[in-house]
């Protein structure tokens, strides 16, 4: 049985004396190509991860909601009549985020005991996040006997995120969440929510290698870059970066500042990049996929400006052994929102080892990080376990 769906039975019997009603899980993420481009209107292209975060709920008798998390070791108790508050426990506030805006999006809350327990690395930039917020909407959603189109789950959980916990994130990590497809990564396009599911070829591998050292969306440097693309957008006379490509970028430099125009760079090439990854993948084109990772990776490191020297190192080593061991046929780059986190590589399943070995001859650590590396496949959106 699934270790968290394990552990999530195991709390929920021990700490309410009953069995749950429902179980259900959902994933975690990585990003192939397409970063910070989902709240400028463009495209993205992440898929599922094989971590997630399970929920088990079962029925109160008060009109409560009463959670307890086995990863934070900690219970959160809140009324379903009252305006829900925030609360001091920040893994809480996404219980009570995704509760408040269900209710205020018109579905009835059932009064409900939840337990918690998840294997997607914390604060990595794998969204554990989004998934929790799409398992506690969805639990909730079947605990009431409702339905939900994920698409509106999904948008129920960025309102918690931007409005109540207080990150400004996009829409990438709870749609993906939400709607993933086994075996899929699944191209994005974030102004009109379309998801065209993109299957990964059967030969290749996801390999998660995370630093240790950990980001957060909340810190100002995530929303600081969204105002400069806002205040870029401004200049070029458009809603969102999305409406413009490089030519325009170029022809209506004059008058912004290096700073928003590296922004804006970054998110104009980045969308292009992102729909011709979407091709490479569905013809099997990992060369050329591999090669538009890379210059994803230089991007983020030079225009947006989202890298940190660890990370650059590990991409760097990842995709010397890719040109090494496999010809080029992948690639790696930073995944996520940045300043730390992950970076993925996508190559042949056969050559994961050499690029394993060459992390752990090359990459130099300081004393105090941990690295942790993954190989995973392509999961499905959330569901019952
Ligand atoms: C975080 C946010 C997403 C997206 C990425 C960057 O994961 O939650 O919405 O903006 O950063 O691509």
């Amino acid at each position: 049985m699934n270790d968290a769906k394990t552990r999530a039975l195991e709390a929920y019997i021990s700490a309410f004396n009953d069995k749950p009603d429902h179980i259900i899980r959902a994933p975690g993420r990585v990003n192939i190509i397409g970063e910070h481009t989902d709240y400028n209107d463009g495209f993205v292209l992440p898929c599922a991860i094989d971590k997630d975060t399970v929920v088990a709920i079962g029925r109160h008798e008060d009109s409560l909601i009463e959670a307890i998390s086995c990863d934070y070791e900690n219970q959160d108790i809140f009324s379903i009549n009252k305006d829900i508050n925030e609360s001091p426990k920040l893994w809480a506030n996404y219980v009570r985020g995704v509760a408040k805006y269900l209710q205020l999006d018109g579905y009835a809350l059932p009064p409900s005991r939840i337990s918690i327990a998840g294997d997607v690395p914390l604060g990595s930039g794998l969204s554990s996040s989004a998934a929790l917020e799409m398992a506690v909407g969805r639990a909730l959603i079947e605990q009431s006997g409702q339905k939900i189109d994920p698409t509106d789950l999904a948008m129920i959980g960025q309102k918690a995120e931007n409005q109540f916990v207080g990150c400004s994130c996009g829409i990438m990590d709870q749609l993906i969440s939400a709607k993933a497809q086994a075996g899929h990564a699944m191209l994005i396009d974030c102004r009109s929510l379309l998801c065209s599911p993109i299957s990964i070829p059967k030969d290749a591998a996801i390999l998660i290698v995370n630093s240790g050292i950990t980001h957060s969306n909340s810190d100002g440097a995530y929303n600081e870059r969204r105002l400069q693309c806002e205040k870029a957008a401004l200049h070029y006379k458009v809603k969102a970066l999305r409406d413009i490509d490089e030519a325009q970028l170029k022809a209506g430099k004059t008058g912004l500042d290096d700073v928003s125009y590296k922004r804006a760079r970054h998110v104009v090439t980045e969308n292009a990049r992102t729909v011709n990854a979407a091709v490479a993948l569905q013809d099997n084109d990992l060369y050329t996929l591999g090669q538009l990772m890379r210059q994803s990776h230089a991007s983020m490191r030079d225009d947006f400006e989202i890298t940190i020297p660890e990370i650059d190192q590990l991409a760097d080593i990842m995709n010397a052994a890719i040109a090494q061991y496999c010809d080029n046929q992948g690639g790696a780059r930073m995944t996520g929102g940045g300043f730390g986190g992950c970076v993925i590589a996508i190559a042949p399943n056969d050559t994961m080892e050499s690029i394993i070995d060459s992390i752990h001859d090359k990459y130099r650590k300081t004393a105090n990080q941990k690295i942790e590396i993954l190989i995973s496949t392509a999961s499905a959106g959330v569901n019952y376990v």
